[in-house]
C-alpha cells in the first residue's frame, strides 16, 4: 500500500490503484476514530506544520486531529500573526519553516499553484488543502469514501456537481477523481459559473438543474465562492436558489437513493434548503466531515512511509 508520489498536490498525479490503497487504509482510521482510544504512533517522532493562508474549518481542524492522533508533532502556524503581515513572502516563509526541519507541511493558499511551487523549495513531504481554484484533493478523497461507503462503489455512478463550478477547488478534484474511478459526471450551474472549456471535461453540462438531477446517484451541492468573484455572477440570491437551490421538489428528479453531499461550508437558503441539508435519510454531509479525519489520517501516513523510505534509502 503506497503512493508514488512525495506530495499530496493534487488528484491529477494520482492512478486508480493508489487512490482505492489510500481509501481503503482511511476505512481502518474511521474504526479507530470511532473507538475509544483514538492515538497510535505512526507518525511518532516527526513533525506536522499547518500553514492556512485562507481561512478554514474543516480541513484545518481535520488535520490538527489527523496529526495528533498518529503522535505527530503538530505546529499550526497563525497566519495573521506571523511575520506574513511585515510583507515575507510565502516562498520566505516556506523557507523559514523548512529549516526547523518539519517532515509534513500542509498548506491553504489563495493562489492556484502556490502550493506545487512551494513543494519544489523544501525537503519535507508537502499536502494540499487548497490552492486557489486549482485542486483540493483531500476533499475529493473524502468525497470518495463517503460515496464509497454509501453506495459500496465509486465506478458507474452519475454524480452531478451543482453551482458555482468556476471557481471551485472541490469541482476540478472531484471531476478528476471521478473520472478516473470510471463514474459519470454531470457539472450542473448557470453558463456564467461554467469554467471555459468546461465540454472538454469529460462531464456533461447542464443549464437546467431537473435535467442535472435525472436519475442522478449523488447530488454534489457548491456553494457561490463570492471571496473569488470579480463582479455578479448571478442576478440575485432569490433568484439563484429558485433555479439552482436544491430543494425537496428537484431533488425528487434523482435516483431514489440518492445521497445529498457538500463540502461546507453551507450557505443555507442559498444553494441548499436547511431541512434537506439536516435530513440524514439523504443528506451525508456530517459524514463527509467525519471521513476528512480518517482521509488525512492514511494520506500523511503514506507519505510518511515514503519520507522515511527516502531517508534510509
Ligand atoms: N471543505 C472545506 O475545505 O472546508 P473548510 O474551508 O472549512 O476547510
Amino acid at each position: 500500500m503506497s503512493l508514488r508520489q512525495r506530495h499530496l498536490l493534487g488528484i491529477e498525479p494520482l492512478a486508480p490503484d493508489e487512490i482505492t490503497a489510500l481509501l481503503d487504509l482511511a476505512e481502518r482510521y474511521v474504526v479507530l476514530n470511532r473507538s475509544g482510544r483514538k492515538h497510535t504512533d505512526v507518525l511518532a517522532g516527526l513533525t506536522q506544520i499547518n500553514m492556512f493562508f485562507e481561512p478554514s474549518t474543516r480541513t484545518q481542524a481535520s488535520f490538527e486531529l489527523a496529526g495528533q492522533r498518529l503522535g505527530a508533532d503538530v505546529l499550526t502556524m497563525q497566519v495573521a500573526q506571523s511575520s506574513v503581515r511585515k510583507g515575507e513572502t510565502l516562498i520566505d516563509t516556506a523557507l523559514t519553516l523548512n529549516a526547523m526541519h518539519p517532515d509534513l507541511l500542509v498548506v491553504r493558499h489563495p493562489s492556484s499553484g502556490a502550493v506545487n511551487l512551494l513543494a519544489e523549495k523544501v525537503t519535507c513531504a508537502v499536502l494540499n488543502a487548497g490552492d486557489g481554484r486549482h485542486e483540493h484533493p483531500t476533499q475529493a478523497l473524502l468525497d470518495a469514501l463517503t460515496i464509497r461507503r454509501a453506495k459500496g462503489r465509486l465506478h458507474r455512478l452519475t454524480v452531478a456537481i451543482c453551482g458555482d463550478i468556476a471557481h471551485s477547488r472541490v469541482a476540478r478534484s472531484n471531476l478528476i477523481l471521478l473520472n478516473r474511478m470510471e463514474s459519470r459526471v454531470r457539472l450542473v450551474g448557470p453558463a456564467t459559473l461554467m469554467p471555459a472549456g468546461a465540454a472538454d471535461l469529460g462531464c456533461e453540462i447542464f443549464e437546467d438543474m431537473r435535467a442535472g438531477l435525472a436519475g442522478a446517484d449523488v447530488v454534489m451541492m457548491l456553494r457561490l465562492q463570492k471571496e473569488r468573484m470579480d463582479g455578479g455572477f448571478v442576478p440575485s440570491m432569490r433568484e439563484y436558489y429558485h433555479r439552482f437551490g436544491l430543494d425537496a421538489e428537484k431533488l425528487a428528479r434523482a435516483h431514489p437513493d440518492a445521497i445529498v453531499m457538500h463540502p461546507g461550508p453551507m450557505n443555507r437558503g442559498v444553494e441548499i434548503d436547511g431541512l434537506l441539508a439536516d435530513d440524514i435519510r439523504r443528506s451525508v454531509i456530517q459524514e463527509q466531515v467525519e471521513m476528512g479525519v480518517a482521509v488525512r489520517m492514511a494520506a500523511m501516513e503514506l507519505l510518511a512511509d515514503n519520507l522515511r523510505a527516502a531517508r534510509a534509502g
